[in-house]
């Protein structure tokens, strides 16, 4: 099979959707593949252009944040009739708005932190500490807390173009991620950082944070956190592979943990020291069989 991996692009993530793709393309050549890259920053004809010029069977979509991941080159791969890897238009366009996605859990009973949409000259009717966030960015770009007695409005000293914002409480504890495979969790992961704040640079700045697997949290916990990710995936439509971020709150004693969704990521980072490799791994499937799955799963 012929196979083009997308990656780059003009979003905010473009650099870790570099590394994703090339991570992809090595390990889809490893599986036997007949591999083709193509940076996606361009505008949609040259793109469209350069995608048919490599005929691929399957496109492997190794982008990240918009348009790579919100619906609108998927919508471009359901135009050109070609097969893609990951979720599909619809499912896409959900997952990246983090208010629509919340609206989705609620309604079928998924736990989330409270939360609202709030607009330029409002002022947030949360109590502080809150998360502030981009409604369709990924990796943490643009996100920060308000603390307690931080009395700013959300959206001042907002470092992007927005006139809407999320904002969450702040849930205390661990952070969780969870990947899903199709319709079965893979495992569940602990992710802990010195920064307080898992952002971008404990992302992606090496020892900025560090992966526990499995999640050390106690086995129902464990089975919850894995149930949950399947039903985000499910409720919102997603394909392929995806990976929900939860938070765990086991701070006050004598009350049992709590646990919410953040959100699910329909693209989630692919470099071979990424989380959805990490706990595919554990699960016995290494890289390559991981893309190879993937791929022979694409749909359009
Ligand atoms: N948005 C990044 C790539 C992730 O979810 O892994
Ligand atoms: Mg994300």
């Amino acid at each position: 099979k012929r196979v083009t991996v997308l990656m780059g692009g003009a979003s905010a993530e473009r650099d870790v959707s570099l590394r994703s793709g090339q991570a992809a393309a090595k390990a889809l050549e490893k599986a036997g593949y007949a591999v083709t890259l193509v940076d996606a920053g361009r505008n949609v004809l040259e793109l469209a252009r350069a995608i048919e010029e490599t005929r691929p069977d399957v496109v492997f979509n190794a982008l990240h944040g918009r348009f790579g991941e919100d619906g609108c080159v998927q919508g471009v791969l359901n135009l050109l009739g070609i097969p893609y890897t990951h979720s599909g238009l619809l499912a896409s366009a959900a997952a990246m708005d983090k208010a629509f996605a919340r609206s989705m859990f609620e309604s079928a009973g998924i736990p989330v932190a409270k939360g609202v949409v709030v607009r330029k000259g409002d002022s947030s009717p949360l109590p502080r500490p809150h998360v502030v966030k981009p409604l369709n960015e990924g990796s943490s770009v643009g996100v920060y807390i308000l603390q307690a007695g931080d009395n700013r409005d959300p959206l001042a000293d907002w470092p992007f173009e927005a006139d809407v914002v999320l904002v969450e409480e702040f849930v205390p504890g661990r952070e969780l991620t969870v990947a899903v495979m199709g319709d079965k969790a893979l495992g569940a992961l602990e992710i802990t950082s010195d920064r307080g704040f898992y952002d971008y640079e404990a992302k992606y700045a090496p020892g900025g944070s560090r992966h526990i697997m499995p999640a050390p949290i106690p086995a129902a916990d464990y089975a919850e956190a894995c149930r949950l990710a399947v039903e985000a995936h499910r409720v919102l439509g997603c394909r392929g592979v995806s990976r929900t971020d939860l938070r765990y709150d086991d701070t006050v004693p004598g009350r049992p943990p709590r646990m919410i969704v953040l959100e699910v990521n329909t693209q989630p980072g692919m470099t071979a020291t990424s989380l959805v490799p990490e706990i595919a791994a554990h699960a016995g499937i290494d890289f390559p069989a991981l893309v190879r799955w993937m791929v022979e799963e694409a749909r359009c």
